[in-house]
């Protein structure tokens, strides 16, 4: 479960393929930027709330060179991607004009471009390959965002202000993938620490770092290798419910409401919504908790809060799926298992699995048995944000 591609193995494969597809010369510029996992934290970000997740060794590597001219063209080695795997096109002067289009996956990169905060960009060439399962939950697409931004901050640097960075990047995916996420995978893909994980305040853009290298303790992920149609379209849906609560409730966002304050204006709250709010607001308490939780090395107490958070994804927030829950309960029997909950937007992907170290393969040998679908297992170790290689 550590066979996942190492950092060295993805970077000599992307310098082969730029070698074989761009005419023998080496690439000049190696980066790679990390997926991410959620530790607790869930649909708060993009209420300003605490998330706590950390970056995963698994990263998008990115290499290639500048071009003397306007000319971009970009390779992608992973297969599972809409074709063509390559594009091409010319670097327009005003980069307001870069426009999403055709294939999808390039639209991670034009929307970076479109972005970057320092200028005028050069053309180039560039391979990219990731170990980041792609649609997983694992953030594989704002891995290639940082990975792309990374890269362009070689043939060009910007200030380097690493939250205007993640800011940038999300930007890239709310006006070019057209998703309206939070700020977390962007940041913790910039800002992660080996060894750490990250609270981060979406309020303020302040981020705290948390220790978490107990040589006793294992964080499993376990991917459900299923992804409902409605990850799309019921993702704006739940923005809209908390912010139709947040202005009921005469408040900036959900982070400034408390339960009294929903208490209060049950009334006149439609019971989805209220169901909505109610988890929002209870889990950046939660997210806040745990942290405590994990300074003072209370495992027990952080597991029974992934427990809570998982229940009110799937009872209040409504996001979780059939094999999600699956897979958590089965993670539960174990004997060692602290906690388990889904991680990401939900309606498939992965869940986090905090556990003592002894008890891992029993856990990876329970959860198969038990689980309908077939799962895939990464046993991770917090890791560094976005680096030059
Ligand atoms: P995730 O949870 O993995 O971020 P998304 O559906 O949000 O899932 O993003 C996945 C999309 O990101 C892919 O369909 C593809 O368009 C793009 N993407 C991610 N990694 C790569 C890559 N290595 N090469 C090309 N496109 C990628
Ligand atoms: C992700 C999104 C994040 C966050 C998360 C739910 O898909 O990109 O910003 O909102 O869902 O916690």
């Amino acid at each position: 479960y550590f066979n996942f591609c190492l950092v060295g193995d993805l970077v000599q494969q992307a310098r082969r393929a730029f070698q074989h597809t761009f005419g023998g010369e080496e690439p000049r510029v190696s980066v790679c930027a990390p997926g991410r996992v959620n530790l607790i934290g869930e649909h708060t970000d993009y209420n300003q709330g605490f998330v706590l997740p950390m970056a995963l060794p698994l990263v998008t590597v990115m290499v290639g060179s500048k071009n003397p001219d306007q000319n971009v063209s970009i390779v992608t080695l992973t297969e599972s991607v809409e074709e063509p795997r390559r594009v091409d096109f010319v670097l327009p002067q005003n980069k307001e004009t870069i426009s999403p289009g055709q294939p999808g996956w390039a639209n991670y990169i034009k929307g970076v471009l479109r972005h970057y905060r320092a200028g005028p960009l050069p053309g180039f060439r560039a391979v990219v390959t990731s170990a980041v399962p792609l649609g997983g939950g694992l953030s594989s697409s704002a891995s290639l965002e940082v990975a792309t931004y990374t890269f362009l901050q070689q043939l060009c640097p910007d200030d380097g202000d690493k939250v205007a960075k993640a800011v940038a990047c999300q930007q890239a995916e709310h006006t070019h993938a057209g998703v309206p996420c939070g700020i977390m995978d962007q940041f913790v893909s910039v800002l992660g620490k080996e060894g750490h994980a990250l609270l981060i305040d979406c309020r303020s853009l302040e981020s705290t770092l948390v220790p978490l290298k107990d040589p006793n303790l294992v964080i499993l992920i376990t991917n459900s290798n299923v992804r409902h149609s409605l990850t799309g379209s019921e993702y704006p849906t739940r923005r809209r419910q908390c912010e139709e609560a947040a202005s009921i409730l005469g408040k900036d966002s959900l982070r400034e409401a408390t339960l009294q304050d929903l208490q209060n204006a049950k009334d006149q709250l439609e019971s989805v919504t209220f169901r909505r709010a109610r988890h929002v607001i209870e889990e950046i308490e939660r997210t806040v908790q745990a942290a405590e939780a994990l300074k003072r090395g209370d495992y027990r107490e952080f597991g029974k809060l992934m427990i809570a958070s998982h229940n009110s994804l799937r009872d209040y927030y409504e996001v979780s799926c059939k094999e999600l829950d699956e897979l958590v309960s089965a993670a539960l029997e174990v004997e060692g298992v602290y906690g388990s909950r889904m991680t990401g937007g939900g309606f498939g992907g992965c869940t986090v699995t905090l556990l003592e170290a002894d008890a891992v393969n029993g856990a990876i040998q329970h959860i198969t048995e038990q689980y309908s679908g077939s799962p895939t297992f990464y046993i991770t170790t917090p890791s560094d944000g976005a680096r030059v290689l």
